[in-house]
């Protein structure tokens, strides 16, 4: 697989996600030795800059926020004439003209057509106009040259949703069209599915018969912090769980898939959150429960609370946690509670699937044998820790029969010693090959939302008098653990560095 001559441009160039995440990730592709010499960046904004003070400000960005660590210069030298810049109104439809006559100048320099990528690095209020000029600055093209990324959030909720995806299906095809979830450009996330689906001994255990009940856990230690101004219209069920947490469910519930190509792929995935149960008011009661962190102390330092945020509205009821317990009403997982859970400001970050599964059906063990004894487990930790653990009981050595549980660990770590790329990496890689099975499709967000819709307008009417109702440092507010607790259960954590 190589890459044909590309034009990859870049609505908010100077803007945050360039700077972080697109940039950073395109050098090294660029030092892996993916990028064709045919290969264009163009990044725009409403600064005016010229080629050369754009690259010395990305070269500051790619050695702050690199993996490889700081740009070393004969590479960077070799990388940056890659890299152009275009001042631009995107309100303007000169802007597409100015773009158009650019990457003509590129196709004649390569003698050869390029395909076009149009990265919409910007606020979602900018979609629709940017997405409306592209797609006619490129009336004639060959669509299989022109594609569009663009980053949550795909709609504030399923009307707008849809509005969106209509507005895209007016001026796009579908496969034109690259929804990023950026966890599904994470390593281990992409190895749920050859876990799941290169391995035979799986598929007998991965089902009501044999699973208890699975939770997701995605817990974060950073606050808010300077992004209130997005997240207090936005909360904790929007932010991750209309994304992430449900792909994630997605991936371990989906039915094994055709083959893996991206519609096939995309079609269990979406089969999922159709047949997930829908909430009525009362089952959002039971079933969903939210927290907003108070003031507190991080690793010795004091961390404000949610509402003394910068910028932060004193009274808000945004949602900085939420739990909430799911069912896919299917015939593999009938009657298999699915909990999910995300927080901001908890005692540690950490992103977990653990899959419990039943008890056996009897015991031939004394009692006291089997004393620190726990149900298997299989623990599918996706970052910090990269690691699958199954967890199971062994014998204690000795002379006495004492049971005890066990991991049997693969970490990453321990397996390989190859760099894990970036999730961008492996998504703006896979943009420019033109692969979409990791991106979402129009049908899979609108699911989601659909999904979700009964919570978020449940919590709207009815705003939290409770909030703040968890202190940093916790793990979320005392309704979360009641929400697992009533079922038996309680929330698993990976023990890591001697913290529990
Ligand atoms: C983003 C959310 O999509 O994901 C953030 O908007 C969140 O609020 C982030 O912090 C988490 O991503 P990661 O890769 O750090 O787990």
């Amino acid at each position: 697989t190589t890459i044909p001559p590309t034009v990859f441009v870049i609505f908010g160039g100077t803007g945050d996600l360039n700077a972080r995440k697109l940039t950073p990730a395109l050098y090294n592709l660029f030092l892996d030795g993916w990028l064709p010499a045919q290969f264009a960046i163009i990044g725009t904004g409403r600064s005016k800059l010229t080629d050369e003070e754009f690259r010395t400000n990305l070269l500051a960005d790619v050695n702050q926020f690199s993996r490889s660590g700081k740009a070393k210069k004969e590479a960077w030298d070799k990388f940056a004439p890659h890299i152009n810049y275009q001042v631009a109104d995107v309100k303007a439809p000169e802007a597409y003209e100015e773009f158009g006559q650019r990457i003509a100048g590129f196709e004649k320099e390569w003698n050869a057509p390029a395909n076009v990528i149009y990265y919409l690095a910007v606020a979602p209020e900018f979609f629709p106009i940017i997405a409306t000029g592209v797609a006619k600055s490129h009336a004639g093209t060959d669509p299989a040259r022109v594609r569009i990324v663009i980053e949550k959030p795909f709609g504030h909720d399923l009307e707008s949703a849809r509005a969106l995806n209509q507005l895209l299906a007016e001026h796009y095809e579908e496969r034109q069209i690259y929804r990023i979830d950026h966890y599904l450009g994470k390593e281990t996330v992409q190895n749920i599915m050859a876990f799941r689906f290169a391995n035979a001994i799986m598929e007998p255990l991965w089902n009501r018969n044999t699973i208890e009940h699975v939770q997701i856990s995605v817990t974060e230690q950073l606050g808010v912090g300077e992004r209130t101004g997005y997240y207090d219209g936005s909360g904790a069920l929007r932010d991750m769980i209309q994304n992430h947490l449900l792909q994630l469910l997605c991936l371990v519930a989906m039915e094994p898939p055709v083959n893996f190509t991206a519609d096939e792929v995309r079609n269990r995935k979406v089969d999922v959150l159709r047949a997930m149960r829908r909430f009525t008011p009362e089952m959002v009661r039971e079933s969903a429960v939210r927290g907003q962190y108070g003031p507190g102390w991080i690793e010795g330092k004091q961390v404000p609370g949610y509402r003394e945020e910068k910028d932060a509205n004193p009274t808000s009821s945004t949602e900085t946690f939420a739990a909430v317990k799911f069912f896919v009403d299917n015939w593999r997982w009938q009657g298999v509670p699915f909990y999910l859970r995300t927080g901001k400001r908890l005692h540690r970050s950490a992103s977990i699937i653990t899959i419990q599964f039943k008890d056996v059906p009897h015991v031939i063990f004394p009692a006291e044998t089997v004393e620190g004894w726990r149900k298997n487990r299989l623990v599918i930790s996706i970052q910090p820790e990269m690691s699958i653990r199954l967890q199971v009981q062994a014998k204690r050595p000795g002379l006495d029969m004492m049971l005890n549980t066990v991991d049997m660990v693969f970490d990453y770590q321990g397996t390989y010693t190859n760099e894990t790329p970036e999730a961008y990496e492996t998504l703006l890689l896979d943009t420019m090959l033109g692969d979409q099975t990791l991106f979402m499709r129009g049908d899979q967000v609108e699911e989601a939302w659909d999904l979700v819709m009964p919570i978020l307008t449940s919590w709207q009417n009815r705003p939290s008098l409770s909030f703040p109702n968890y202190s940093a440092d916790s793990w979320g507010p005392e309704v979360a653990e009641a929400l697992v607790a009533r079922d038996g259960f309680h929330w698993f954590t990976l023990p890591l560095n001697g913290k529990k």
